[in-house]
């Protein structure tokens, strides 16, 4: 047993959801401090750079396959301490133009007997322009860097693009690649935006301001038709990559919990984030790269998605059950299962179970 499972996450879970989040945050700030320690743990200690694990996705190399998802660091605060646990890219946000506080606490649930969280945290952060400043003083980045972007709650649907457009100008720049969340369910009507044509209209301007790889991140509640129409209109707008997915509005599940508004996440949702990653990839015919993120826990969880189509994958829930450790803990457990089965690199795997 860990450290992290003995003593850090039942004391962390001893806190309410929200404050204990905070407290894993502000102790990955303190790598700041020392930058030094950073860069020995991520190179000496987990050996973040794995040549079998690596991915290129539109042309931007990612050390290995695994990421920290979106709303986690959503200021980029804690990019150092982030990178020294071996992310192979921390993707922040959700930014917004404006400061916005989110909605009234509580806002986050813990169901451990799911391993799942409920969250309507409702995009909380501290605008573009706190993004900009934190992005520009970072200076170690090895690996990709993404940008999530969103609209403020108060900007009506009608105007949804000039947000984007604001927050893809300004961060845009500072980041490798940037991402349209349009599968929130905690901003009201955001995912009306997902619908073809409204998608299309703002894929297409977003697209003319952003030179760097963009990305369309997509929820889990989409029916299939909405999967292949996101996929074919992803494709027609020139976008590089699908993200799949972000939290589900369904509830799999009894639970006293369950009635909370918000988004669930973990492992709820990963036989869900599997099934959307294997249709979108297969609508694709596998032309459109898939970031996989959606209840991964374990290597065979990686696996199985890369499997399904995923050409590098993300965690989120997953990291605040398994800790600190567990970029090293999947790598591991991945390049042991390359081993087992011969195979050189993961790459080859992508899609090898989508038919
Ligand atoms: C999220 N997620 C999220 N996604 C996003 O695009 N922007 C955001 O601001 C947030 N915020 C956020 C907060 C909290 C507390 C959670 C749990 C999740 C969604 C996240 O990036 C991911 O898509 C889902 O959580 C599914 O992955 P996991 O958590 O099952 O690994």
């Amino acid at each position: 047993m860990s450290i992290y499972d003995s003593l850090i996450r039942p004391l962390l879970f001893s806190l309410p959801a929200e404050p204990a989040h905070h407290a894993g945050l502000k102790a990955l700030e303190l790598a700041e401090i020392a930058p030094g320690l950073a860069k020995l743990i991520r190179h000496r200690v987990v050996k973040a750079d794995r040549p079998a694990l690596a991915a290129t996705i539109a042309g931007l190399r990612f050390p290995n396959c695994i990421g920290l998802a979106a709303g986690l660091d959503k200021n980029a605060e804690a990019l150092t301490g982030l990178f020294s646990l071996g992310f192979g890219a921390v993707e922040i946000g959700t930014v917004t133009p404006r400061a916005q506080p989110g909605n009234e606490a509580p806002r986050i649930f813990r169901l451990p007997e799911h391993q799942a969280l409920i969250n309507r945290l409702g995009f909380n952060n501290k605008g573009m322009q706190a993004a900009a400043s934190q992005l520009s003083e970072q200076t170690w980045r090895p690996a990709p860097i993404g940008v999530n972007i969103g609209k403020n709650k108060d900007t009506p649907n009608e105007n949804a693009v000039d947000d984007y457009l604001l927050c893809a100008e300004k961060l845009g720049p500072l980041g490798d690649y940037v991402v349209v969340n349009l599968s929130s369910p905690n901003t009201p009507g955001l995912r009306q935006l997902q619908e073809p044509k409204a998608l299309e209209a703002l894929l297409r301007s977003v697209r003319k301001t952003v030179s760097k790889p963009l990305f369309l991140k997509i929820a889990p509640d989409l029916a299939d038709e909405g999967i292949d129409a996101a996929v074919d209109v992803a494709r027609e707008c020139g976008i590089d990559g699908l993200i799949c997915t972000n939290t589900t509005i369904a509830r799999p599940f009894e639970h006293p919990l369950a009635k909370e508004a918000g988004g669930l996440s973990g492992k709820p949702l990963t036989a869900r984030a599997n099934e959307v990653t294997r249709r979108a990839f297969r609508h694709a015919k596998g032309a459109l790269p898939i970031i996989g993120v959606g209840g991964i826990f374990t290597a065979n969880d990686v696996w199985e998605r890369t499997r399904a189509g995923a050409s590098f994958v993300q965690v989120y829930t997953g990291f605040i059950y398994g800790g600190p450790m567990l970029p090293k803990q999947l790598l591991d457990g991945v390049e042991a299962l390359l081993r087992e089965t011969r195979h050189a690199t993961i790459a080859h795997l992508v899609g090898s179970d989508a038919q």
